[in-house]
């Protein structure tokens, strides 16, 4: 019978490296988590307005210098190790270059003067970013609340009297003004295309103002850890043209439509008859608590769950079915629906667009 030859392998000399890899890919692919349909991952170098574009050039200064002086002392080292004779390295135990005087010079230059110059020059590009940053030439018309939860955003167009969740829509190349609080622990609001992190206190206010430079949708997500469900506290910055924008407000001023057949009607008793009512507004309705996001125009929103799941009859049958399977932590209990009627909410809700 005839015995596969044993094939002589070299020894794996580095035996830890498959492991080693997977581990590098953890980090390298940790970005790509799920994202809603038609955005894409958000890189604060691939800057979509005024006050990001400003932060990535002082990165790309910053990276520039960094890579140089990395560099230069690299080549010192490869110089006085490899290249300089033996007997005058400067290395410890050899005396001949700290013995002379003159030598040092390079401790006042290379260790002074030089960090201090280049500290220097990245202090006033940050001192006059800042600056620019502090307040738009003009002072915004539009004014946006955006509040934290455990674990989704509210936003509040107060002087358009109406509240949506977990997309800001804003006209494009407007600046628009961003208070940001907290109603429960520190969140940070971060869309890296359009700003730096700003944090969310609790009985506190942050200001800071964004301009998009053209229509589209951005992503942005919480940056301070805040709760197991941090990471599922995702959201939508959707730009719009102006007259687009202004037709979105108009739209979002109206209340919940009226029921208009039977089978919606019927989904609009299950909602109003339900536990949904102690935590949710629809307004045009007797719903009007203020614990979970505002659904008046549910429909219309992209995301549901805070940007992590596409707004699909599908996705939003799962959410009322099971909220804690999907997000585990969040404040909307489990509901015990039947089938049918959790179609007949679906059919209701759906029509609040
Ligand atoms: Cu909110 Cu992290």
């Amino acid at each position: 019978m005839l015995r596969p030859t044993r094939v002589p392998q070299k020894a794996n000399r580095f035996p830890r490296m498959p492991g080693l890899f997977a581990a590098l890919a953890v980090f390298l692919l940790s970005a790509c988590v799920s994202a809603p349909a038609g955005t894409e991952i958000p890189s604060a170098l691939d800057p979509r307005g005024f006050a990001a574009r400003n932060i990535a050039t002082i990165w790309w200064i910053q990276f520039a210098l960094g890579l140089l002086v990395l560099i230069v002392v690299t080549a010192l080292i490869v110089y006085l190790l490899f290249i300089r004779r033996q007997g005058e390295t400067g290395l410890p135990g050899d005396q001949t270059l700290l013995d002379d005087p003159k030598n040092n010079r390079w401790i006042w230059i290379g260790g002074i003067i030089v960090p201090a110059v280049i500290l220097a020059v990245v202090m006033v590009l940050t001192l006059s970013s800042m600056n620019a940053l502090a307040s738009p030439s003009q002072e915004p018309e539009t004014v946006i609340e955006v509040i934290g939860h455990q674990w989704w955003w509210e936003v509040r167009y107060s002087d358009e009297e109406f509240v949506t969740a977990n997309e800001i829509h804003v006209p494009a190349g407007q600046p628009v003004r961003l208070l940001l609080t907290s109603a429960d622990v520190i969140h940070s609001f971060w869309v890296p295309q359009l700003h730096g992190k700003m944090d969310l206190n609790p009985g506190k206010t942050n200001s800071i103002w964004i301009e998009v430079d053209e229509p589209g949708v951005l992503r942005g997500l919480c940056a301070e850890f805040c709760g197991i469900q941090h990471a599922k506290m995702q959201l939508l910055v959707i730009a719009q043209e102006p007259e687009e924008f202004d037709a979105w407000i108009e739209q979002q001023r109206q209340p919940a439509p009226e029921p208009n057949t039977e089978r919606i009607r019927y989904g609009q008793q299950l909602f109003l008859g339900s536990s949904c009512v102690y935590c949710h507004t629809v307004r045009g309705t007797n719903a009007n608590a203020t614990v979970g996001p505002d659904l008046t125009h549910l429909a219309s929103r992209r995301t549901l769950g805070s940007g992590i799941l596409d707004n699909t009859r599908g996705n939003l049958a799962g959410w009322i079915v099971d909220p804690q399977h999907i997000k585990p932590g969040n404040l909307m209990p489990p509901t015990s629906f039947s089938g049918d009627e959790v179609q007949a909410l679906l059919d209701y809700l759906e029509t609040l667009d």
